[in-house]
């Protein structure tokens, strides 16, 4: 394994600051009123001060973006502006965007236009989907009398092989979903590749990507991925909640879906929008390329939008390998007797920062409770719960407490984390 790689690199103590002071709360939880180190971003991020404070300004106004009126129109802008900034988070250069009140909706009505109208006799997705992916398809697959085909978890890297994913697909294939990044272990899948070898099988095959959980780690590319849908969640990605966006390529745009039926064919906006949602997502993108402005000199919105998602990664990534390997200040997660990290890939650059951990002596659910006396936020993912079973049961795992900090947190936040797990492990 090339440690160079695995080490990421932290944002200089500086940049470090100066990000932690754009978010809110990120030392404290103001209703209690009490310090805490909130590492449940894979359940909702800690939100960019400009994101929140963006949607709250154009919400106040009451104007209709549809209408005459000067301020209307102005919002219009706004939106048409947002739906630019969307496209280079996807680097969309064609298709539709898709959007609703939350990732799952959109999730459902894309694998539904698709598997309602696109021939074929099964769908292939994996174990590792969130509900709202693997619902979908064997909902949709089911009132259409189609098989639905599971691909295997890989319990080594936590993620989904290639191979398992291709023996799966065939001729008769009418749509593959998987899941870009897993929300339990944090593997990365090789979406790339899967595209790749799934489309040498069934070259016109139909394939939508989940990337909830994956679009706050890293840049997404269609170019190099193109898909015909790809989903994710502004209230993940340091935004604000009750908005999920998705992308259809320009074929699966003009499947039947619901629409007005005097828009044109590819329209997938249905009612009323939110310009200030769309207001706030532009400054989740405003924010990520001022982080690439600190690494290059590019002009290029989409340029400055990947460097600052890959300086991200890098930061998360050095953060992840101290969080493992502990540093002179605190023993890491490898090395503290009776803690055990699951599905411990070694190759860090096919992880995003997402862990489960595990005590010997207490169960994850008290595991939780007793970090969050500490003032640590983590969550319990249990096979008890409709949101984790398929997966933790796919591994032959029980429960994991899952500790998902974000890049705007540092070394000190994860030294006291590693402190604070030590004495847990000794209760
Ligand atoms: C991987 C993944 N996909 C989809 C979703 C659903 O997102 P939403 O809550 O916006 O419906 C989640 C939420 O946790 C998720 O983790």
């Amino acid at each position: 394994m090339n440690d160079k790689i695995n080490q990421g690199q932290l944002f200089d103590k500086q940049l470090s600051k100066e990000i932690k002071e754009l978010f809110y709360h990120v030392d404290e939880d103001p209703i209690l009123n009490k310090k805490r180190i909130f590492f449940d971003n894979a359940g909702g991020s800690l939100r960019l001060k400009k994101a929140s404070d963006m949607f709250k300004k154009m919400d106040e106004l009451p104007d209709c973006p549809e209408h005459s009126n000067h301020t209307a129109k102005w919002l219009l802008d706004v939106q048409e502006k947002a739906y630019e900034d969307i496209r280079t988070i996807f680097n969309a250069k064609s298709g539709s965007i898709a959007t609703s009140l939350t990732a799952s909706m959109v999730i459902f009505e894309m694998n539904r236009a698709i598997i309602e109208s696109v021939p074929g006799t099964n769908v292939v997705t994996t174990a590792l989907e969130h509900p709202s992916a693997y619902d979908s398809m064997v909902s949709y697959a089911k009132r259409t009398g189609k098989e639905v085909r599971v691909a295997r978890t890989n319990p080594v890297t936590g993620g989904v092989d290639v191979s398992e994913i291709t023996k799966l697909v065939d001729k008769d294939t009418c749509l593959l979903s998987f899941i870009y990044a897993s929300n339990i272990s944090g593997a990365v899948l090789d979406v790339e590749n899967i595209i790749k070898e799934c489309r040498k099988i069934k070259p016109d095959l139909y394939i939508v990507v989940d990337s909830v959980q994956h679009t706050p780690h890293g840049a997404l590319d269609l170019e190099k991925t193109p898909v015909d849908g790809i989903n994710f969640a502004p209230y993940k990605f340091f935004g604000t909640r009750g908005f999920g966006i998705g992308f259809m390529s320009e074929r699966a745009a003009r499947l039947p879906h619901n629409k007005l039926i005097a828009k044109p064919e590819e329209e997938w906006e249905l009612g009323s929008p939110a310009p200030a949602q769309f207001a706030s997502v532009s400054e989740i993108i405003n924010y990520v390329c001022w982080i690439g402005e600190k690494f290059t000199d590019s002009k290029s919105r989409r340029e400055l939008y990947v460097e600052g998602m890959n300086r991200i990664n890098l930061h998360e990534r050095a953060l992840m390998y101290r969080m493992l390997n502990g540093s002179d200040k605190a023993e890491g997660l490898r090395n503290i007797k009776g803690v055990k990290v699951y599905l411990d890939y070694e190759d860090l650059s096919t992880r995003d920062f997402i862990m489960a951990v595990g005590f010997d002596n207490i169960e994850s659910t008290q595991a939780v409770k007793e970090y969050e006396k500490r003032g640590v936020i983590t969550f319990e993912r249990v096979a008890s719960s409709l949101y984790s079973s398929r997966m933790l049961n796919s591994f032959g795992i029980e429960g994991v407490v899952r500790v998902s900090p974000l890049h705007c947190h540092d070394v000190n936040d994860i030294d006291e984390f590693l402190k604070v797990t030590k004495e847990i492990s000794q209760l």
